[in-house]
């Protein structure tokens, strides 16, 4: 199956579930819901969630066990986009090609819109309606690992660091830090939560959680690539915006960042080989990541 294929059929996997679990939320105020919605179903790339289900896969496991835990990754995802945007964050008006979750509905909401998407996230995750087959010491771990990478030693940890060293000068050590909190450690998580799933271990889970670990960092150099390079109407979201920020084009210019990223993706391919032909998908997603538009 060719790539943009497998990108459309499993978006379309990912967005039914999260309908199911928003269809689920009976007692979640109107403006609350609205504004949780409005951020969760705008165009996002569903990356996380469909590195969770690739990698599962990789392993020839169905998707329906890590199905759930893709849709609470995304979630999380989204709420920091939301929080991202924020006037005393990055303040920005334009997400997903649409404005920003505060920009319509209000700061106090938008705020209120990540908190609900961050617990409803672990609410699913140990509701048994949606995870009861989970082996217990399995969903234990997998709870470990995304909080671990969106919490204060992961992702809200590089959000801090990227706030507070903007207008700096800043490092390369500072820029590695904040790249490796803010974007990599969701994307670690993302494909390790898959592979766990799909019953990796030892030094099968290792090399899986390099392949995640080097693709986060494309990911992010490409983003910041993206920045300065991209086009608005494409991206859907303003660019130019970064000049304060501790980027890696800042720290090591384009050339070289252009470079970092053939070289991370190259890793991350080397990193899945011993899938064999199992790690198609896994390749195809990586060169689709060095190489992306949007
Ligand atoms: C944006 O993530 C935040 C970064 C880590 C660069 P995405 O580029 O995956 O955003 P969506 O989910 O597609 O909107
Ligand atoms: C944000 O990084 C990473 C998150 C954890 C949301 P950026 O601030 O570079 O992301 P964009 O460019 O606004 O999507
Ligand atoms: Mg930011
Ligand atoms: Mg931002
Ligand atoms: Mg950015």
């Amino acid at each position: 199956m060719d790539l943009t294929t497998y990108l459309n059929e499993k978006r379309i996997i990912i967005d039914n579930a999260m309908r199911e679990i928003f269809d689920s939320f009976h007692t979640v105020p109107g403006i609350l819901r609205d504004a949780m919605e409005y951020m969760v179903f705008a165009s996002g790339k569903r990356i996380r969630p469909i590195l969770a289900i690739a990698a599962c896969e990789a392993k020839e496991k169905s998707i329906d066990d890590v199905l759930p835990f893709a849709c609470s990754i995304e979630m999380i995802h989204t709420y920091s986009l939301i929080h991202d945007d924020l006037p005393s964050l990055d303040d920005d008006d334009l997400r997903r090609g649409k404005p920003t979750c505060h920009k319509v509905f209000g700061e106090a909401v938008a705020i209120l819109a990540g908190d609900g998407l961050l617990s409803e996230a672990f609410r699913i995750m140990t509701d048994a309606r949606f995870t009861e087959n989970i082996n217990p010491r399995i969903l234990k771990q997998i709870i470990f690992e995304i909080s671990s990478a969106a919490g204060a030693g992961g992702m809200v940890g590089g959000q801090v660091m990227d706030v507070l060293y903007e207008g700096k000068e800043g490092s390369k050590v500072i820029v590695d830090y904040i790249h490796a909190h803010k974007t990599v450690a969701m994307f670690r998580a993302s494909v390790r939560v898959g592979s766990i799933i799909g019953g990796a271990r030892g030094k099968e889970l290792k090399n899986l959680t390099k392949f995640g670990e080097s693709i986060g960092l494309a990911f992010q150099i490409t983003d910041d690539l993206l920045d300065c390079k991209g086009d608005e109407e494409v991206v859907g979201k303003r660019l130019k915006k970064d000049t304060n920020k501790q980027t890696y084009v800042k720290h090591y210019g384009i050339e070289v960042s252009k470079l970092k990223v053939e070289q991370v993706i190259e890793e991350a391919i080397k990193a899945v080989e011993f899938l064999g032909e199992r790690a198609t998908t896994l390749t195809q997603i990586a060169k689709y990541i060095g190489s992306r538009v949007h």
